[in-house]
């Protein structure tokens, strides 16, 4: 439940003890790795979702502050800061580096991360399941103003069952729910 958002970040230098690789799922990229509390969760999530009849792939598990600072300064190079800022975080600054967050994609979109996503069926079951599973929407769609990010149909972090639920079923963000806990 630790806050990483625009105003607060991790240490540079933090990085979970106990990732794990990710080896019985598919991922778009090798040497995908998660918190050892979480591995397991998503295999459940992705075991669900397939029963559903869904395919899921894993996009981005964790990143490093090093890697989430070259892929920062791709979208930079790329969009120009001001576009790259609502879609990607400053190295520090990314629920990536966490090791409790996953970006999911499917065949319907490519493989690619893309609001679309979020109007596929996959993208459709992810959004009423995922707490479930303990996993939140953290970036939903009309609440850049409140995660100071576009929408990521595809971007879920595990806070636990009883938080995710409390969240969904409030439909408030992850941000939001904390900011009712302090
Ligand atoms: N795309 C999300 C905001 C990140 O870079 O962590
Ligand atoms: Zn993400």
């Amino acid at each position: 439940m630790y806050p990483v958002n625009k105003q607060n970040a991790l240490p540079s230098s933090y990085v979970p003890e106990d990732l794990v690789p990710l080896t019985s799922v598919r991922t778009t990229t090798a040497n995908q790795r998660l918190r050892r509390l979480v591995a397991p969760v998503l295999d459940q999530l992705l075991t669900a979702a397939k029963a559903a009849g869904h395919d899921l792939v894993v996009s981005s598990a964790f990143r490093s502050y090093a890697e989430q600072e070259s892929v920062h300064a791709y979208w930079e190079s790329t969009l120009g800061k001001v576009q790259a800022d609502r879609q990607s975080a400053l190295a520090g600054h990314s629920e990536h580096q966490l090791g409790t967050v996953v970006d999911l994609t499917s065949a319907s979109v490519g493989f690619q991360l893309e609001e679309s996503f979020g109007d596929k069926p996959e993208g459709r079951w992810l959004r009423e399941n995922a707490h479930r599973f303990g996993f939140v929407i953290s970036y939903p769609a009309g609440k850049e103003a409140v995660t100071g990010y576009a929408y990521e149909p595809w971007h879920i972090r595990y806070v636990g069952v009883e938080q995710a639920t409390a969240i969904y079923q409030k439909g408030i963000t992850l941000e939001e729910y904390l900011r009712t806990l302090r």
